[in-house]
């Protein structure tokens, strides 16, 4: 029997579904032709080309490796669903349902730069093993791929296949890779000195989006904030039911599934006291009339792009005195933060204005021992009890975007004109907290809402969605009607 397959290496997937010779060679003949016509660039790619020319500028002589990444093993024979590194996204405009796993950029030194390629795994034809015995790759199994030449028209980029990356690689050279996403790559590529700095190189590349990437967050945006709507109008269902938390993260699941690539983030379905639970994602509590529900949640667009927003919501669609008193502090805390946002203020100063507000508000509830200005020294910081978390980060293809930038690029660094990030404070009152009079017991309150620098300060990209209690009162009014 041929061994004609186009799978790199993968033989457990190879499905016994060939039970001679002549099955193989009937399963391979009598298909219609199945080219694709007519494929148009896919709308990253003009962006693409200034990002890779700027990587090219940064490490000039110097080849670059940047792997999309393999599957992820989810059980036995169950892969996770594929979404690729963000960097090679990044820098190839790959996306959705079009990215494959195992595919690589090169940017290969060349008198003019950089050659740039992309090695893919191509489709498996119909005159392959793979097409119907593959089950992690095969055409029959999971879909088509795109051909050499059908990626090439897409992507804009000479792409090869990628089972002779290892023969191109192999010559050998001085290489930068990113590590740790691809088996392949990261033993066909030495270690190097400078990896690191290329590791950060690409991440801190991201910090000023875009107009393309600006958009995208802002599609990301509107569609959260219908998946919120979602959220509102799922609530009947939520109350009075086992694991109502479960049909609030299912509803946010069903908006960014069909509006978007995925979730950017596990939600957060924190109902009650879960909200005081940072990273509340088992969502398998009950949903309680009178209590609050805390969603954080955002829609993952087709380009990697997500939204991470935060509301904090009655129940029954109104909220109670004592919650409505530390959701306005929350809310003076948010909005301390949105003006400490525009070009040239420091980072650290988003956070500094709501935690300031914070801590006063939680002074002159008397739940602090020292002063709130003694609370706010750094090495003091007794309101952290309850703030619990920084109220910034910055936001992109990754939730937590830009992550292995430098410190004096992120953190301790100035805001610029198309960064993008969130401003978000919380206030956590844990059930068991006896500093706090009962009523406030159990309550967890964040707001969240994501920004972009511009020129005069920020614009709000989560608009969409309300804030103030009155308005989310009205608003969950009107969608319960
Ligand atoms: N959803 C994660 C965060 O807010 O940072
Ligand atoms: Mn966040
Ligand atoms: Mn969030």
């Amino acid at each position: 029997m041929s061994d004609k397959t186009n799978s790199p290496q993968e033989t457990k997937r190879i499905h016994d579904l060939a039970p001679s010779e002549l099955f193989a060679e009937f399963m391979k003949n009598g298909w219609a032709p199945s080219d694709l016509h007519g494929i148009t660039a896919s709308p990253a790619v003009a962006w693409c080309v200034a990002r890779r020319a700027a990587l090219s500028e940064a490490f000039s002589g110097i080849r670059l490796v940047i792997p999309a990444g393999n599957f992820k093993v989810r059980s036995n024979d169950c892969d996770y669903r594929y979404r690729p590194h963000s960097a090679f996204a990044y820098y190839t405009g790959i996306q959705g349902v079009e990215a494959t796993a195992d595919a690589v950029l090169v940017m290969e030194p060349s008198d003019a730069g950089h050659q740039q390629l992309l090695f893919i795994n191509t489709r498996s034809t119909r005159d392959t093993d793979a097409f119907y015995r593959d089950n992690r790759y095969g055409e029959l199994w999971v879909g088509r791929r795109f051909t050499v030449d059908e990626a090439q028209a897409r992507y804009e980029i000479e792409t090869r296949r990628v089972d002779s990356l290892a023969e191109f690689l192999g010559a050998k050279k001085e290489t930068l890779a990113i590590r740790d996403q691809d088996r392949a790559t990261d033993q066909l590529v030495e270690k190097h000195e400078r990896e690191s700095e290329f590791a950060t190189f690409v991440s801190a590349h991201r910090l000023v989006k875009d107009e393309y990437e600006i958009n995208e967050m802002q599609r990301a945006c509107d569609a959260t904030a219908r998946g919120f709507s979602d959220i509102v109008r799922a609530l009947p269902a939520a109350v009075g039911r086992p694991r109502g938390e479960r049909v609030i993260e299912a509803a946010f699941f069903g908006r960014a599934r069909v509006e978007g690539n995925d979730l950017g983030y596990e939600t957060i379905a924190a109902a009650g006291s879960h909200a005081c639970i940072l990273h509340w994602i088992r969502n398998d509590g009950d949903v309680r009339p009178g209590e609050l529900l805390l969603v954080d949640a955002g829609v993952e667009m087709e380009s990697y792009y997500t939204a991470d927003v935060t509301r904090t919501l009655p129940i029954t669609g109104k909220f109670s005195p004592a919650q409505r008193s530390l959701y306005m502090l929350v809310y003076e805390a948010q909005k301390a933060g949105f003006a400490a946002v525009k070009p040239g203020a420091d980072w650290v100063d988003i956070n500094r204005a709501s935690q300031g507000v914070l801590a006063h508000g939680l002074a002159d509830m008397g739940v602090l021992t020292v002063s709130a200005e003694e609370s706010l020294r750094p090495e003091v910081g007794l309101h952290r009890r309850w703030t619990l978390h920084g109220a910034t980060h910055m936001l992109g293809m990754d939730v937590h975007d830009c992550a292995q930038a430098r410190k004096d690029q992120y953190g301790e660094s100035k805001l610029e004109v198309g960064m993008v990030l969130t401003v978000e404070p919380g206030l956590y009152i844990q059930p068991d907290d006896e500093l706090f009079a009962p009523e406030f017991r159990g309550i967890g309150i964040r707001i969240e809402d994501d920004v972009v620098v511009t020129e005069t300060g920020c614009r709000i990209l989560s608009n969409g969605l309300p804030r103030h209690p009155d308005e989310i009162e009205a608003w969950m009014a009107a969608l319960l009607r």
